[in-house]
């Protein structure tokens, strides 16, 4: 177990990684941050705790919890191949502890543990962005729930060739191929494959009251998983966890099926970011961002997150450094046929923020929008390259943690 001690104030804090004996206090301490639920929740299981996937890090100030968070195993898609992520949730100080600045010492090492387990980016859901921009996490897109009325979907078209059917559990690799091809072409979807998703074909299909296939040719073509909730009036509303499609006639099937429940329910509420296709072939339907969920991203390892992703098949040189977020060097990228290299030493180059960098990664921002932030600057002469490089591929998720 990895132990840090740092002087906060004048009292002494101890940073460690959680065990099972600290169980019973952190889920106080979760139910006094982020809110109690109505029954008391059952007792930490030796058996089910910490779950598959996460460990747990806290601050003790005087030998008192003070200050935790917890770090999920995840890959996420960038560039074309998965990258190994570590996804920050739980943060929350005791009240009496706020504003003594626990965080810093709490996520060096917890992040010093994540990258000494190969992960090479971070990702959070942050309730406030200032809380861990000065950590070297910047913004890069959102989870949105979008509300479309119920009616708004009853006039779709019905598309020809393209048919329905509620899938099985025989269906979930299909299901699941599908999203991994969507996922592979965005940067930030997860996997849901590792430890911190374990769910069996049941345990997926059970989770929605349906799961809906398009399909074409004999061949599945789309899917829709959606909770029917409660009511039937112009109050109900049907929650929609992924509505991914790889032909526009998929897609119009999909949302025919959603609006076929105008007469029982007021509203769907769609989970998705960003400029979602799926959108294109309904373009009189309103589209009400109701609620984001900001998502960040932090680089953990700039060589090992450069190296990590898939390169257009060119060759190029780009000097560079990074500051900031306590990621400061200078590297030289190499790209040869497609294939990265990055080596020590970036003489020459330009200078990213550690956000600047994270903003690029993501696809988020190009290196003529970094410079008017002030977040790259220095020579401008590589900059089309970086763009040829890092810009492609637009930041999507669909999934919360
Ligand atoms: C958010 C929370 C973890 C911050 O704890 P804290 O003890 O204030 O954190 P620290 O003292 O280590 O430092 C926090 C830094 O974030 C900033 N910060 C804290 N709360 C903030 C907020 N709501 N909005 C913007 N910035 C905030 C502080 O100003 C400080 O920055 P500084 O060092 O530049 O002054 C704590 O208030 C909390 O537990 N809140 C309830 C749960 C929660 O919101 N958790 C975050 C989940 S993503």
């Amino acid at each position: 177990m990895s132990v840090d001690v740092a002087r906060v104030g004048r009292v002494s804090v101890e940073y460690r990684e959680l065990t099972f004996d600290d169980a019973v206090t952190v889920q106080r301490l979760s139910g006094e941050a982020f809110g109690m639920p109505d029954e008391p929740p059952p007792a930490p299981d030796p058996d089910k705790w910490p779950r598959p996937g996460m460990r747990l890090w806290g601050a003790f100030d005087g030998g008192q919890l003070a200050a935790v968070l917890y770090v999920r195993d995840y890959h996420s898609w960038y560039h074309g191949r998965e990258v190994r992520t570590a996804g920050i949730a739980g943060v929350s100080v005791v009240a009496e502890a706020r504003g003594r600045g626990l965080l810093s010492g709490l996520f060096d090492i917890a992040l010093a543990a994540a990258r000494a387990d190969g992960h090479v980016i971070s990702t959070l859901f942050p309730t406030a962005p200032g809380i861990y921009r000065r950590l070297g996490y910047e913004l890069i897109t959102g989870y949105d729930t979008v509300e479309i009325p119920t009616s708004s979907l009853a006039s779709v078209r019905a598309p020809e060739g393209v048919s329905v059917r509620r899938a099985t559990a025989a269906d979930f690799d299909t299901v699941r191929e599908l999203y991994d091809a969507w996922a592979a072409a965005q940067n930030g979807p997860l996997t849901r494959r590792g430890p911190s998703f374990p769910a069996t074909a049941e345990d997926f299909i059970g989770a929605f009251t349906g799961v809906t296939l398009a399909e074409a040719g004999g061949r599945v073509v789309g899917y829709a998983s959606w909770t029917r909730g409660q009511g039937y009036d112009s109050t109900a509303t049907i929650k929609v966890g992924d509505l991914i499609a790889v032909t526009p006639d998929a897609a119009r099937a999909l949302w025919r099926m959603l609006g076929s429940f105008a007469s029982v329910s007021g509203q769907i509420h769609v989970y998705t970011s960003g400029a979602d296709i799926a959108r294109l072939v309904l373009p009189g339907a309103p589209w009400h961002v109701v609620h984001t969920h900001d998502y960040m991203l932090s680089i953990l390892d700039v060589p090992g997150a450069l190296t990590a992703i898939g390169y257009p098949a060119v060759s190029a040189r780009l000097p560079f450094s990074v500051t900031g977020a306590g990621i400061d060097g200078s590297w030289t990228l190499e790209v040869t046929d497609g294939d990265p290299k990055v080596t020590d030493g970036g003489d020459g180059g330009p200078t990213f923020t550690a956000h600047g960098l994270a903003l690029l990664y993501a696809g988020a921002q190009s290196t003529g929008n970094l410079r008017l932030a002030g977040q790259l600057t220095g020579p401008t002469d590589h900059d089309p390259l970086w763009d040829a490089l890092l810009g492609t591929g637009q930041p999507h998720i669909r999934d919360y943690f």
